[in-house]
């Protein structure tokens, strides 16, 4: 039995295929190479000592997906593929709706034609709103995003939701994740983003190794102990443990459920700096600039839930991710383009 790895070969995905290895599951990548490349599954075989087959398939396609779930002996999924980036989705809608949700849909259809109901999706703090106050739980009422690829999330959340209520036999885990950083500590994987990084780690990471002048703090005037924006900043590691433990659960528990994947500690961009410097000796230069439209001021998580009925905790911090994205960042400067 296996476990199909939908954007296998992705940041997150990259990461998972390790812990799923190392755990002596069995695993099926399928990716297509939108925002990745088949390198960073070769590097999972070097860190693992273990080989499992990689697809390029986009999930869209259901004649080829239908094709990869006859070849092999699937029992669930856990579904990373997507597109990620939050100004792009504003300027792409269709693409991110397309993508996302009737890629989505697509799997769905495939899986439940070879009756397999068990997924993991990869669903994001971003549901939460800016209405909500910090810590989330994931009772809270889910807010209303502020651009379309937050909107594919909070969709496909409800669309899975559904699918569980109406057949019985679905288990689905939806993970909502808090913001994952850092590296494996072998330095042979990591977050590979193209051109200028949107997120503040690998924005760091660059002004480090000197590829960006200096880090562009968006906002001093929050509402936080120092002013700038504070954020759960989860280890790529632990949140892949995560993983785990969620299709163990979703293996044994019907209906949905959701658990939040964060450290449950809030970090501001400045703290996240500090670290850096900290964990790695070198200065990062920065500048104050206006607020970035559609931030939050405080975003971070009740992990409770994940602890208790999971099993399952952050055991790294900030300064093992500053450490382990500096590691991967200097030894791969140009991602996995070498
Ligand atoms: P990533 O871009 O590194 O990985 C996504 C992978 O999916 C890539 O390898 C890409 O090539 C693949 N993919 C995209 N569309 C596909 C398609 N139609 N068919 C097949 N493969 C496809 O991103 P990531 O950071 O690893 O994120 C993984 C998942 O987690 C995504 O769904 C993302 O939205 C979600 N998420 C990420 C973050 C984050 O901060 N990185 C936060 C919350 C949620
Ligand atoms: C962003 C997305 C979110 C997505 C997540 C994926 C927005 C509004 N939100 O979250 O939907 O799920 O990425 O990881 O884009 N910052 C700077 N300078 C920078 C970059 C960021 O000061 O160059 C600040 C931001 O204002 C924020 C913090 O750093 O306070 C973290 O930003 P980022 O890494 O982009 O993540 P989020 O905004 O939390």
């Amino acid at each position: 039995m296996a476990i199909l790895v939908t954007g296998g070969a992705g940041y997150i995905g990259s990461h998972t295929c390790v812990e799923m290895l190392n755990a002596g599951l069995d695993i099926v990548v399928v990716d297509n190479f939108v925002n990745s490349s088949p390198e960073s599954c070769d590097r999972v075989r070097r860190i693992t000592g273990r080989d499992f087959p990689l697809e390029e398939c986009d999930i869209r396609d259901e004649k080829k997906l239908s094709g990869i779930f006859d070849k092999y002996d699937i029992d669930s999924v856990i579904h990373f593929a997507g597109l990620k980036a939050v100004g792009e989705s504003c300027v792409k809608p269709l693409e991110y709706y397309d993508n996302n949700i009737n890629g989505t849909l697509v799997l769905l259809k495939v899986m439940r034609a070879h009756n397999v109901k068990t997924m993991v999706f990869s669903s994001s703090a971003t549901v939460y709103g800016d209405k909500n106050t910090a810590p989330f739980n994931e009772e809270m009422e889910t807010g209303k995003a502020t651009n379309p690829y937050g909107t594919t999330k909070l969709f496909i959340e409800q669309i899975l939701t559904d699918l569980a209520k109406a057949d019985k036999e679905w288990s689905i885990c939806l993970l909502r994740y808090f913001n994952p950083i850092g590296a494996h500590e072998s330095g042979l994987i990591g977050e590979a983003p193209n051109g200028i990084p949107n997120n503040l780690m690998p924005y760091v990471a660059q002004v480090a190794v000197g590829k960006l002048k200096e880090v562009h703090v968006f906002g001093n005037d929050y509402p936080t102990p120092d002013g700038t924006g504070v954020r759960d900043y989860i280890h790529v590691v632990d949140l892949a443990k995560g993983h785990l433990a969620a299709i163990k659960r979703a293996k044994s528990v019907k209906g949905t459920e959701i658990f939040n994947l964060g450290t449950g500690k809030g970090v501001s961009v400045l703290d996240l700096i500090n670290a850096f410097k900290k964990a790695t000796g070198v200065d990062i230069p920065y500048t104050i600039e206006a607020r970035r439209a559609g931030d939050v001021a405080t975003s971070y998580a009740d992990v409770s839930k994940a602890n208790k009925i999971l099993g399952w905790h952050a055991e790294k911090d900030v300064v093992d991710a500053c450490r382990d994205s500096w590691h991967w960042q200097t030894q791969n400067p140009n991602g996995y383009n070498k």
